[in-house]
């Protein structure tokens, strides 16, 4: 019987239904009554086929598909077990269901693709292209073939004792830090390791957390998520002015002490020592966000804080600046007696994959982080000279800050410069910066970009300030920042 005799929809194309999911040839494709199953499903789904349509005998869609007659009762008993078809004895099965009464459908449309940069002088990235592919792929190898049956269970929440232990070996070593093991916890970065620490203050009574002005908002966000309040006390040129910080309610503060953002300042010793004094006067703590102090040009990094007192310092860090941020890899080093606090307010607090933990012990074990950190130290030594000497050149009026160290400097302009014009010219030329009031919660007559120089080729430079010139110059149709 031809479809065309039932009593079917005859405007719906039931003979191209296997055109969908069809396999290219030579490669093997789903089976026959899968897709069909999907392709039906698909139809009433989109309304194309609507409740109460019959669907023509199973005999009469196999002959127009070419099929046989099992394919299709297989895939309308599959949509009848699914609730898209009902079938009555004596009558032709028909759809049983609209869209109507379904719930909203997801978004189907594309995620917008990022729009394109030609040169990124935005600050937060590291060099993605010198990412060490080759041995953090020897590494994923290695751990994947070495792991043991026992470290594909269930996961140590506080992280695998082995990166723990590499964490804290490399911590002790090279940021000068007083840490074992017991007291490093595994996370996603900086940013999850300062909920976590949030979480922990608040079990411990603490709700007023102090923060640089300026400073990195997603901090900031971090710390309300978890329901803290916040108090921003300024940095000057010797960092956080612990002076006013004194003057809040706040117990706890987080600090970027080797090299704040994004003013760029380090925190000067005898703040440092004021800071933990502080911290003992008000029976509270210091949050340092270690974030991208392996990057010191002028002399060795400072070391820590947390060395000094490791009963009132959390120290926060993460791969997101020295290898990438895409791989989701920090830790956390909690004062000891905060550790069951820490634990237990964050139950459901996952550490990273762990392959790719065990992947990250090996790569510092084996002396790969080392190598890669001192590389890069080079790399960006030359490129941030490269940048202030080419900024020099092309804006003369404009003044560079920022201690020779991490990823990015600020560049201050005369006043009166529109920056979020600036920003929004330059982005759409192809050049990424930022505006510095974008790190501000409070109005500054200072007018500045902050620029970074992790994630653009030493050879783009030239192009990418002489663009930030001519952004520069669409804004005041003046040529005052000539030469
Ligand atoms: C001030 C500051 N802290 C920390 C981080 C790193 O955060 P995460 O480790 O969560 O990627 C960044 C990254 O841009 C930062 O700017």
């Amino acid at each position: 019987m031809a479809i065309s005799q039932t009593n079917s929809p005859t405007n719906f194309a039931w003979a191209t239904l296997l055109e969908v999911d069809a396999p290219e040839p030579g490669r093997r494709g789903s089976r026959l009554h899968d897709r069909l199953a999907r392709a039906l499903r698909t139809a009433i789904r989109d309304g194309r086929l609507t409740e109460g349509a019959a669907v023509p005998p199973s005999r009469a869609l196999a002959e127009e598909l070419g099929c046989s007659r099992w394919v299709v009762t297989e895939a309308y008993g599959q949509l009848i077990a699914e609730g898209y078809l009902a079938a009555r004895v004596g009558s032709a099965t028909r759809v049983s269901w609209s869209p109507d009464t379904a719930p909203p459908r997801p978004h189907t449309r594309p995620v917008p693709a990022p729009s394109p940069v030609r040169y990124d002088l935005a600050p937060g990235l590291p060099d993605l292209r010198a990412f060490p592919r080759r041995r953090w792929a020897e590494a994923v190898r290695s751990v994947t073939g070495s792991a043991v049956h026992y470290d594909l269970g269930l996961p140590d929440p506080a992280g695998h004792p082995v990166l723990r232990t590499t964490v804290a070996q490399y911590l002790r070593r090279s940021r000068g830090a007083d840490a074992h093991p017991a007291a490093v916890s595994v996370c996603a970065g900086v940013t999850d390791g300062l909920v976590r620490t949030c979480r922990a203050l608040r079990a411990e009574g603490i709700d007023d957390l102090a923060v640089e002005h300026p400073g990195w908002g997603r901090l900031r966000d971090a710390a309300t998520s978890v329901g803290l309040r916040l108090y921003p006390v300024p940095v000057d040129h010797d960092g956080l002015r612990v002076d006013d910080l004194a003057r809040t309610p706040a117990r706890a503060v987080i600090v970027g002490a080797a090299h704040q953002f994004p003013t760029g300042t380090v925190l000067s010793p005898a703040r440092r020592a004021r800071l933990v004094r502080w911290a003992r006067e008000v029976d509270g703590y210091v949050i340092e966000d270690d974030y991208d102090a392996e990057f010191r040009y002028d002399h060795h990094p400072v070391a820590v804080m947390q060395g000094m007192d490791p009963s009132r310092v959390f120290l926060l860090g993460s791969v997101s600046k020295t290898l990438s941020p895409a791989l989701g890899l920090g830790w956390l080093v909690a004062p000891a007696a905060t550790t069951p606090a820490l634990r237990a307010a964050n139950p459901v607090a996952a550490a990273p994959p762990v392959l790719d933990q065990l992947a990250l012990a090996t790569f510092i074990d084996r002396g790969w982080y080392d190598a890669h950190l001192r590389a890069a130290r080079r790399r960006f030594r030359g490129r941030r000279d490269l940048l202030v000497r080419t900024l020099g050149a092309e804006l003369p009026q404009a003044r560079v800050s920022g201690t020779a160290a991490g990823l990015h400097i600020l560049l201050h302009l005369p006043s009166g410069t529109d920056t979020p014009r600036t920003v929004r010219t330059a982005a759409a030329a192809g050049l990424r910066v930022a505006d510095l009031d974008d790190y501000r919660v409070t109005d500054s007559a200072d007018r500045a970009l902050v620029l970074g120089y992790g994630n653009i080729g030493d050879t783009e430079i030239p192009a990418a300030v002489a663009l930030l010139r001519e952004a520069l110059a669409a804004r005041t149709g003046v040529r005052a920042m000539d030469a």
